[in-house]
Parts: structure tokens; sequence; C-alpha cells
């Protein structure tokens, strides 16, 4: 019997992992969005998914993946673990036009933002497209299929119903490969790049 043939493309990003118990946070505020709007036509992340993108490669020829594992490498090289809050709640691009419903990430240390830095420098080195917008490091909620009354309601709500910030510690950078299937897409970490911890500092 032979084996199936490699992929020849692979969709990749760059994302940091939630602990358990800030995902379980994350998704009862999902779950409280879509007991008080039901009728709203959205595609809610499942809990296990959620996760904070830090760089979309997107759809690359496999044999980049050496190269972008050994990016993500010397983005994280020397880099210790640090402290997030997922804190606030906002919608891109706006309230009156919702598409993404999502929870903000605060950087109190500004090590996220160093790091998204460091990868888009390795990155462009390797010839990748720097993210031309600013980086609003978030967690999405929910993708909305139809912007209409109900689900501008529900966005209004969400940005003012706020969510309580949730404290934790990130300890590793993750190339996550996401297939696209029927029933959504599929996220397998493909390399993790652990941070110091405080006894290598
Ligand atoms: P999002 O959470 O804002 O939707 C995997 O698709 C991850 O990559 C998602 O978290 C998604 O961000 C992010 N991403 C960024 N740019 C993307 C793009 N152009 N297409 C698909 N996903 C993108």
């Amino acid at each position: 019997m032979s084996l199936p043939e490699p992929p020849t493309h692979l969709r990749l990003f760059y994302a940091l992992d939630l602990p358990a118990d800030v995902r379980a946070r994350a998704y009862d505020h999902i779950k409280h969005l879509r007991e008080r709007a039901p009728q709203v036509k959205a595609t809610w992340e499942r809990e296990d998914k959620l996760h904070l993108t830090l760089k979309f490669i997107g759809e690359t020829n496999a044999e980049w993946l050496p190269h972008l594992i050994e990016a993500a490498v010397r983005a994280a090289a020397h880099v210790s673990s640090f402290e997030l809050l997922l804190e606030g709640t906002s919608v891109f691009p706006s309230t009156r036009n919702p598409r993404i419903l999502w929870l903000g990430m605060k950087d109190p240390q500004v090590r996220l933002a160093r790091l998204y830095k460091r990868l888009e420098a390795e990155c462009a080195t390797l010839g990748f497209v720097r993210n031309p917008h600013p980086f609003h490091p978030h967690v999405t909620l929910g993708r909305i299929r139809h912007p209409h009354a109900p689900a501008r309601h529900l966005a209004h709500y969400h940005c003012q119903h706020g969510f309580a910030p949730v404290p934790f510690n990130v300890n590793e950078l993750i190339l996550m490969r996401s297939d696209l299937t029927p029933k959504g897409a599929q996220y397998t970490p493909l390399a993790r790049l652990a941070f110091l911890t405080s006894d290598e500092t």
C-alpha cells in the first residue's frame, strides 16, 4: 500500500494558544451571545479552537515550512514567558457592519508587540509581505454571515456588555496549519517554540 502524497501547499499562520480556563471564559461569552440572539446567523468559534493570531501566512508551498519554523525559532529566541490579559469587546470592521466579534488583548509589558515585530521582520527576511495594517491582537469569537439589524444589535450589546479581564501566561509560539474542510477550518500545530521560563532567564 502506498502512502498518501504529502501536500504541496499548506495554509499556515502563527498563533498563541490560550490556556483552557481562559478559553472556557471566552466560550461562556460566546454562549451568552448565542443565547441572546439565536436568530443571528453567525459561525461561532469552537471552544478548543479559540486562539490569538500573530501573523497569517496563507496558502504556501510546503517547501517553505522549514524556513517558517526557523523564522519562528529566531523570533522566539531569548523571549521569556509573559503575561497578557484577555480584555475588551469589539467588532471588525464596525458595529454598523459587524463581521467579526472579538475579544481584545492587553499587553502590559509590551512583550506581545515586540514578539509580533520580530516575527514580522523574520518573515519579511524570507520575502513574506508585512501586514500593511496596524496589529490588533484579538481572539475571534464569531463571524457574522449576514450583518442585518439583529446582528448590529448583537454587536452593540457585545461591545457594551464587556468582558471581565482574564490574565494568563503565554509560554510558546505556534506555527499552525489550517485545513479548510466542509466542517470549518481544522487547526494542527506544526511547531511549538517554547519561551524561556523564569528559571532559565
Ligand atoms: P481572524 O481570527 O481575525 O479571523 C486562521 O484563519 C487565522 O488567521 C484566523 O484567526 C484569522 O483571523 C487569521 N487570518 C488573518 N488574515 C486572514 C486571511 N486573510 N484569511 C484567513 N484568515 C486570516
